[in-house]
């Protein structure tokens, strides 16, 4: 695909297939295409790992943060479980938001917790909402660990974010 990018007469050209597309430049479907074309640059710049959030460097996508930040606020977890915790930013950032709403804790799992991440997690001043799980987020002895730290009718989200093949994720769901 050939995407040309006009500023001047405003218009984005879309080549493929032999096939041309011509869009308004500030239509839904050329925001679509600039937008993919974004995400594709920015992960090839790693601009995903240039954020922290009150200290903890986090590996999302800021609108995605909003994003999250909507849902939470509209379920109001007691509980949010993460899987993939890295450095810790998006468990910080959920208990951040924990502690605003006034309610909700954080369960963090990774398959290896290094030592320095888990020393800066455990020293924030956010750490009494967070509680680090170690081990492989499809492993039965990590689910019942994580289980037995939810009480019985609470209200859990739980975000997929360690492995990212599709195996995983089908066998984390
Ligand atoms: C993308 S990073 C997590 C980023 C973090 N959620 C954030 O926003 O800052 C992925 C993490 O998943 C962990 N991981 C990979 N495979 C895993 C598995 N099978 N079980 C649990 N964690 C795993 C890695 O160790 C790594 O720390």
């Amino acid at each position: 695909m050939k995407v040309i990018i006009d500023t001047m007469d405003k218009i984005l050209t879309i080549q493929s297939n032999n096939e041309e597309h011509i869009l308004s430049i500030y239509s839904k479907e050329a925001f679509e295409v600039l937008s993919s074309l974004w995400l594709k640059v920015g992960w090839n710049q790693k601009y995903t790992y240039t954020f922290t959030w009150l200290g903890r460097p986090i590996i999302q996508l800021p609108e995605d943060m909003i994003r999250a930040q909507e849902v939470i606020w509209r379920v109001q977890p007691d509980v949010i479980v993460e899987t993939g915790v890295a450095h810790g930013g998006s468990l910080v950032y959920y208990a951040s938001l924990c502690k605003v709403i006034g309610k909700g804790r954080v369960i963090g799992v990774d398959i290896e917790i290094r030592p320095h991440n888990r020393q800066a997690i455990e020293a924030h001043p956010l750490s009494s909402l967070i509680t680090l799980v170690e081990g492989d987020s499809i492993a039965p002895e990590t689910v019942r660990k994580v289980h037995s730290l939810v009480k019985p009718g609470e209200v859990v989200m739980v975000f997929l974010d360690s492995c990212h093949t599709k195996q995983h994720v089908l066998a984390e769901l």
